[in-house]
């Protein structure tokens, strides 16, 4: 079981919190987003995976796997894309997953929300670092872990398919 923050984590700009019935329409659009299905394995949510979506969310949460959560507009509470972090069994470290939704890119939101994300799970969770992961070419999500201050640790793979693991630990 991991606990979910006390109240939404926020820089004042973005909030991160629990995934609501609300977020679902926004959610299930941009899993079909081409650029988020070429580098993310989620399938797009089709109606069976809309209806368990939040079950499915507070499962990872109950299992201790994952802590599906939005990230979302500080002010309107419009959600603004995904972030996550995914535990393997009995590691004191997690990797961070994240998207944002197409119309909302550009705008420095991932950055926000991975450091809100990696200031919680060092503080809270008590993990001595987060991992993340992203596709050489994917030069986007390359720029949010050097913005958030990640330092690249390890790559697999070879070609078109090199996957560049990075790492931030407690300072
Ligand atoms: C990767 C992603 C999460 C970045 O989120 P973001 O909130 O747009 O991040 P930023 O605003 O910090 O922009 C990061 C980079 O995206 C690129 N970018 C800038 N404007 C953009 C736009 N309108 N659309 C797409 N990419 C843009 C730039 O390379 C930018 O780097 P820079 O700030 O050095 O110019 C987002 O592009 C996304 O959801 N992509 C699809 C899913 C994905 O790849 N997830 C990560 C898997 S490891």
């Amino acid at each position: 079981m991991t606990e979910p923050p006390n109240a939404p984590l926020t820089d004042g700009t973005i909030a991160v919190r629990l995934r609501r019935v609300t977020d679902l329409d926004a959610i299930a659009a941009a899993s079909h987003d081409p650029e988020t299905r070429h580098w993310l394995d989620d399938a797009p949510m089709d109606a069976d995976a809309r209806r368990t979506s939040l079950a499915r969310a507070e499962e990872a949460w109950r299992s201790g796997r994952a802590t599906p959560l939005v990230v979302a507009d500080a002010k309107t509470d419009e959600p603004l894309g995904l972030v996550n972090l995914r535990f393997r069994a009995g590691a004191e470290e997690a990797t961070v997953a994240y998207s944002v939704f197409p119309a909302h890119r550009g705008r420095g939101i991932a950055p926000r929300a991975v450091r809100l994300v990696v200031e919680w799970a060092l503080r809270e969770l008590g993990l001595t670092r987060v991992l993340l992961e992203a596709k050489e070419a994917n030069t986007a999500s390359i720029r949010v872990a050097e913005k958030c201050g990640f330092q690249r640790i390890d790559s697999r793979g070879g070609g078109a398919g090199v996957t560049v693991v990075f790492s931030l630990g407690r300072a």
